[in-house]
């Protein structure tokens, strides 16, 4: 991957060559002592969020995955909706192994792995899948009112039974961008990265949540008949470029909330 805009200082350090795994991983740092929410996604040149298969991996590239791998390694939380855990099959989240973040996340402070939470209305979620038994870290899920009693009950079930799942029950039918990050705030994860899908992303930029948006454009058409419909946002949420990496004829985008220039 080659950096083709960004800082002055790591433009002219990198010109003409490949970036390092360390300098892509520098590229993608947390700010110290305050939260940050960023957005991992992938669409491609007819705007799709997912391949012919339903799924973003048809989707992405090598590149996209380095950055992707990147962006996990020194993150608090991973958080999806409870579509993309269902539709992507979200394999346990493990300890970081490589050695070099892995310091980095101790003299951070950071946990072994990142905590993966899971919005769910329905929890309608496949509770006996490895991601929720075998994941490094408890689970944690985070729901509104509108699931019905049985649902309800079958989570708490799930929780109580081996302490592998922290469940979240918060007031509101919906749950809350907001009320969502403040409770991972609340558990020691500041800094967390939303792995979508849409419609959660979505919710994010419409309380005004997302500080950071890194955004694979892929160069591939798929169709969007896979990709969801959302609910729509009453207006469009502007965003400034912070850099763009490029490898596999895909290019990597860095965006960030104007505010945090
Ligand atoms: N291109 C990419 O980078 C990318 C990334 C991720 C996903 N995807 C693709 O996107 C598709 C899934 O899209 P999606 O929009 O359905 O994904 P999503 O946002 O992960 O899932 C929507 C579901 O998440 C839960 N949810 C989201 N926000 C909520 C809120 N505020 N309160 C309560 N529950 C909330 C609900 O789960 P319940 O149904 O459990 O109530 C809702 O049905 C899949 O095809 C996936 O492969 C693409």
């Amino acid at each position: 991957m080659r950096l083709l805009h960004g800082p002055d200082e790591v433009m002219t350090a990198t010109a003409g060559r490949e970036v390092t795994p360390e300098e892509v991983l520098d590229l993608y740092s947390w700010p110290a002592g305050e939260r940050w929410v960023r957005a991992m996604m992938v669409t491609t040149l007819d705007g799709a969020a997912a391949g012919p298969d339903g799924l973003s991996g048809t989707i992405s590239s090598a590149a996209d995955q380095e950055v992707f791998s990147a962006v996990r390694r020194l993150a608090d939380a991973v958080l999806v909706g409870g579509g993309t855990l269902r539709a992507e099959g979200y394999g346990p989240m493990p300890a970081v192994d490589d050695e070099h973040a892995a310091r980095l996340r101790r003299e951070r402070g950071k946990r072994p792995a990142p905590v993966l939470a899971v919005v769910s209305g329905s929890l309608d979620l496949p509770w006996d899948d490895p991601v929720f038994t075998d994941s490094a870290e408890r689970v944690v899920v985070l729901t509104g009112t509108s699931a019905d009693e049985a649902a309800r009950e079958r989570a708490r079930a799930h929780a109580g039974r081996d302490g592998r799942i922290d469940l979240v029950e918060l007031g509101t039918e919906r749950v809350g961008a907001g009320a969502a990050l403040d409770a991972l705030a609340e558990r020691g994860l500041p800094h967390v990265v939303c792995e979508g899908g849409p419609s959660l992303l979505e919710d994010l930029v419409r309380e005004d949540r997302l500080d950071e948006a890194d955004i694979t454009l892929s160069p591939v058409f798929a169709g969007t008949a896979q990709t969801p419909r959302t609910r729509g946002l009453e207006q469009v949420a502007g965003f400034a470029l912070a850099h763009v990496l490029t490898g596999d004829d895909g290019l990597m985008n860095r965006y960030l909330r104007p505010a945090h220039r």
